[in-house]
This record gives structure tokens, sequence and C-alpha cells, in this order.
């Protein structure tokens, strides 16, 4: 019934901007929480579809937002090629098994998605049954260099300055791995279109720690890969921090391009060739007042204009965000962005 994203994302006009936060489904919602102590902890909860598809549903309900985004992780692509990863409280997540030489390339492979990744699918189907038709569904994945960064450390890092190592010290073993993460990564999305997504993320949350060479030689050819691959539904790329690549996205294949709050939007604009944008509110100013979120969201709205737009903050959502605030965002970009018109 509301397809307003996927309008606004094939570039049409509509009555109003749509609005979703990355990070939406997740712990800022005290009933995720809840959801979540039920289980042993994050990854049996992305494992189980029908609790997967109610906290996809959450944020639908309790937040209104013009999407839903189906709950998993990106780092359910290594897993599925053979490094399994542990969720833990309060670091973040952890691989117990990493690649760092060609023998370890023997040990993984690309993925199988129905059987592999099969649980996703289920969840993705059910969520789509349970929405009914009320907001479109996202589907996404990890850009291939994010996911390599995380095959090759094994945890969170500031540098990534092992994964970017490799490129310095053995760049032919790199494009190997890269190559498998992106044929992965491609019959990963399109099962999830197949299974019921009608929009598509690609998530490059590390792409910013990369210089401009690096990016368009490990990055963003295989990102180019994905959009020319995937022509069933409309895709998003989010390279957080790589402002430089701007242009690049741009002439990519994608139809939406996401903005982190550093970017400008009116030189954005310039540099991307006619897309759509998605963005980009810095997360911590939902730490101000109501009347403060109000009045950031009305100044980001202007900066956009009232087409080619998705509303979302710059980076997903912080976990000790007052959803209250997050309403005020959401509620702001329905009402301003209408008036806008
Ligand atoms: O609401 C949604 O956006 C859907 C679900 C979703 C999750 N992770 C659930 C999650 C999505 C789209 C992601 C993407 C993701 N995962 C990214 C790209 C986006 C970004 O933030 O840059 C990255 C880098 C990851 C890897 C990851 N997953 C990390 C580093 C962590 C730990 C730190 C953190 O941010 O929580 C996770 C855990 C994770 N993924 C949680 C959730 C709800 C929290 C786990 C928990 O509930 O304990």
């Amino acid at each position: 019934m509301n397809d307003l994203i996927l309008r606004a994302a094939r570039g049409e006009k509509t009555e109003r901007t749509p609005v979703w936060l990355m990070r939406q489904a997740g712990r800022i919602l005290p009933e995720y929480r809840a959801v979540r102590s039920s289980v042993s902890g994050f990854v049996e909860l992305c494992q189980t579809p029908e609790l997967a598809a109610e906290v996809t549903i959450q944020p639908v309900d309790l937040l209104g937002v013009d999407a839903a985004i189906i709950f998993s992780d990106i780092l359910v692509i290594p897993e599925a090629m053979g490094l399994p990863y542990e969720m833990v409280e309060k670091r973040g997540p952890f691989f117990p098994n990493t690649i760092q030489s060609e023998a370890d390339l023997q040990k993984i492979r690309v993925a199988d998605v129905q059987s592999d990744l099969g649980y996703v699918l289920e969840a993705i189907k059910l969520t789509k049954k349970e929405l009914n038709g009320r907001v479109p569904l996202i589907g996404f994945a990890g850009a291939p260099f994010t996911i390599f960064c995380y095959m090759i450390e094994g945890q969170g890092s500031k540098t990534f300055s092992k994964a970017k190592k490799m490129f310095y010290t053995n760049p032919e073993f790199s494009h190997q791995l890269l190559q498998m993460i992106t044929d992965s990564t491609i019959a990963y999305l399109k099962a999830q279109i197949q299974a019921g997504a009608d929009m598509i993320q690609i998530f490059d949350s590390w792409a910013g720690i990369l210089s401009p060479e690096q990016y368009s030689a490990f990055a963003m050819p295989y990102i180019n890969q994905i959009c020319d691959a995937i022509t069933e539904v409309p895709k998003t790329v989010f390279a957080k921090g790589a402002y430089f690549a701007r242009e690049a996205i741009g002439r990519s294949n994608c139809n939406t391009v996401g903005l982190d709050w550093n970017m400008d939007v009116a030189e954005s604009r310039m540099l991307t060739n006619g897309k759509v944008l998605q963005g980009n509110l810095d997360p911590c100013a939902l730490y101000g007042s109501n009347a403060d979120v109000e009045k950031a969201t009305k100044v980001m709205l202007d900066k956009f204009g009232p087409d080619k737009h998705i509303a979302n903050l710059g980076h997903g959502v912080y976990p000790d965000i007052d959803p209250e605030k997050v309403k005020v965002f959401i509620n702001t970009v329905k009402e301003y962005s209408e008036k806008m018109r």
C-alpha cells in the first residue's frame, strides 16, 4: 500500500519524502531486547525466521517508518562461506577463524545460498506475509570490501590495517577473495529478491579508510559487478566516509546514493549524476531535545529539497537513543516534507 520509498528510489515525484533508519530494528527498542533475551543471543535470533520477522516489523508498528529492513547482519556472508562468527556482548563480532593466506582460501567456498542462508530467505518470506503490503521490505548485504575486512581481521578495528596491508602486499590474493565474496553476495541478493525483498542496500561501512586509489582498485569494481547483476529492484549504495567515491558511485548502476553526515548535500547532488540521495542527519542529533531534533531535521530536508530524497540518518541509529526522539525525526520528515511541495 505505502510504496513511497520505491517510487522515490525510481526517481519519481512523491507526495512526501519517505523515511526509514539504518539499524532501526534493534537495540533502541525495548520490544527488540525482550525478543532477543528469549533466545541465546544475536546469532540465534537471526537464524530463527519467526523471530527475525517479528523484530523486522517492530519499527514499522512502533515508529511508523516507510520501509522495513530484514533483520539479519552483513556477517552472514562470511559465515555462509565457511567462517562462523560470534556476537560478543558489548564488544561486537568475533570470528574464531580468519583468512590469512592462500591456503586459507582453499578452506572456504562461494556461499550456497539456499542451503547456507535459507533461514534469511525464510525470514523474508514470513516478513512479507506479515507486512501484507503495508510497506516495502529492504534486503541488504555488506559491500565486498567491508566483508573482506572482517574475514581478514576477525573483529572490528579502528584502522583495519591488516586488511589494507593485504592490498599493498598481496593484491592478487586480495582480488581472489573479493571475487568470492562478490559471487556469494550477488547470489544472496538475488535470492533475497526472489524471496520478496522489494529493494536492496549495499553497506560499505569501512569504505572511508581506503585511499581513493585503493577504493577504485579494490572496492568500486566489485560494487559495480553487484549493481550490474541486480536488475530486478532499486539499489542503494552506502559507502560510509567515501566522499571521494561519490562521483564513481554516481556513475554506477545504482539508483540511490547513501550519504553520511559529513557529506555536503549540494556538492553530492552535483557529483552523483542525478541519482536519488539517501541520508543524512548526524545520528548524534537525536540526543538533542525534541525541538532540536525537529529543527535539525527541517534543516536537513531543506538541503535535499522535495525530490529525489529518501530521509535517513547518516549512519545507523545508536543503541542509546530514545525511541521518542526517533519518532520526532520520522514525524517531522512526514509533516514538513509534505509542506515543502
Ligand atoms: O535494522 C537494521 O538495520 C537491520 C539489521 C542490521 C543489523 N546489522 C543488525 C544488528 C543491519 C542492516 C546490520 C548491518 C551491519 N552489521 C553493518 C553495516 C551497517 C553499519 O552499521 O555500518 C555492519 C558493519 C555490521 C556488523 C556488526 N553487527 C557489528 C560491528 C555489530 C556490533 C556493533 C553494533 O553495531 O551493534 C553488529 C551487531 C548487530 N547487528 C546488532 C544488530 C541489531 C546488535 C547485536 C545485539 O542485538 O546484541
